[in-house]
């Protein structure tokens, strides 16, 4: 391996959410935070290159835009996923959920209902809410040790108050990656109701292997006419810090109405370091990525071995992709408060709790494996003898 992802990294008292809110784990200093969905590696070296090029020049002045953003996001675009896309199909702007706002108010007005299927990251319930729109739950199935989508609901739950269809792909937090036929299917429903579809694909890049992660809006003229898809280099490139990701727009008309609400929230500047680590990230960044994927993969098989030979009472549902993953914990006979303090003062380790994402995930944590492997061999050696005290 030409990256080391084994090296740990304090992260504490360097603003960092995930180990230093006090709130959660900061009250109880040596506990491993496994939560929030970011890595505890650093970025690729060309980006972090790229950012202290910029950062050592001294001078942080009003940036302005350049048409290589663009160009770094459609070339990353076809070399990764296989799509052509336009440049002029792009928007830049600051984060996923902001974005998910602006296409509310671009393309739903109050009360209209948008579909969700649950459970799902947990600020599409927030946005929604927070805008005034009417909530439309269509929770998805768990079949066969996995969770697909309900189509028949799906059908069921669309009518003439309903506008959208937000999609998670892949899904945070269930870790499928969604095959094409899916992703046809559900395409083939959001136009009988004539849905606008939001594909939130932050999490495109972070499949393992035989999975291919394919973008809705490539699938059919009609979808990339009814689709807005976001996306990001954060989670992929572990710079969610840096606040910054793009619309991709195919629709003349839908991308006119969205760059209004860019515009009319003044949001079209953003930050001088954030596009400078996506064009980094996106032009050599795949090398970092490829061992990155490689090395994910072998934290979850790791997971799940030591889950299945020694401590059998808790059950990973494998993800497909993203670093994050379910455990369905019911075997341990806790509610879903006993649960959560028993990991954090007991195992002491602290997951995110599972019906945060949808009352669905009761008695189920969601793990973050996006961190050096002998920082999850401690967690898990934790969580072993933790479990086997009860
Ligand atoms: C599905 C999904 N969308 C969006 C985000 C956050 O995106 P941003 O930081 O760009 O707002 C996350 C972060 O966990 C996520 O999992």
């Amino acid at each position: 391996m030409k990256f080391d992802f084994d090296r740990i990294i304090d992260r504490r008292n360097t603003r960092s959410m995930k180990w230093d809110c006090r709130e959660r784990t900061q009250l109880e200093p040596d506990v491993i935070p496994m939560w929030v969905a970011d890595m505890d590696f650093p970025a690729p070296p060309a980006v972090v290159e790229a950012v202290t090029r910029r950062a050592e020049h001294g001078i942080y002045g009003y940036p302005i835009g350049s048409r290589s953003f663009s160009t770094a996001v459609a070339d990353w675009l076809k070399s990764r996923h296989g799509w052509d896309v336009k440049k002029g199909w792009v928007t830049k702007s600051p984060g996923v959920v902001p974005s998910l706002c602006l296409c509310l108010n671009a393309f739903t007005s109050p009360g209209d209902g948008v579909v969700i299927q649950t459970p799902v990251y947990h600020p599409f319930y927030h946005v929604i809410d927070h805008n005034d729109r009417r909530l439309v739950r269509n929770p998805l199935k768990f079949e066969s040790g996995r969770y697909v989508m309900d189509f028949d609901g799906l059908e069921r739950t669309i009518d003439r108050g309903t506008r959208m269809l937000i999609l998670c792909s892949p899904h945070n937090p269930v870790g499928r990656v969604w095959t094409p036929d899916e992703l046809k299917r559900l395409g083939a429903l959001c136009a009988a109701g004539d849905l606008i579809v939001i594909s939130d694909e932050i999490h495109a890049e972070l499949v393992f292997k035989g999975h291919r992660h394919v973008p809705l809006a490539s699938l059919s003229e009609d979808l990339a006419r009814r689709t807005v898809t976001l996306h990001a280099p954060s989670k992929t490139f572990n710079v969610a810090g840096l606040e910054t990701s793009f619309a991709v727009i195919p629709d003349p008309e839908k991308k006119k109405l969205f760059d209004r609400q860019v515009r009319n929230a003044s949001l079209s500047m953003g930050n001088i370091f954030g596009p400078i680590a996506l064009e980094a990230a996106y032009t050599q960044g795949a090398d970092w990525l490829d061992e990155l994927l490689i090395y994910l993969e072998g934290n979850l098989d790791l997971l799940e071995r030591f889950l299945i030979e020694r401590v059998p009472r808790i059950r990973l549902i494998r993800p497909e992709g993203t670093y994050l993953a379910l455990m369905d914990c019911r075997a341990m006979g806790m509610d879903q408060s006993e649960l959560n303090a028993f990991f954090l003062r007991k195992a002491r380790v602290y997951f995110n709790e599972g019906p945060m994402f949808g009352q669905e995930l009761q008695g189920h944590v969601r793990i973050n494996f996006g961190c050096p492997r002998p920082l999850l061999e401690e967690a898990l050696l934790r969580i072993e003898r933790a479990v086997n005290s009860l």
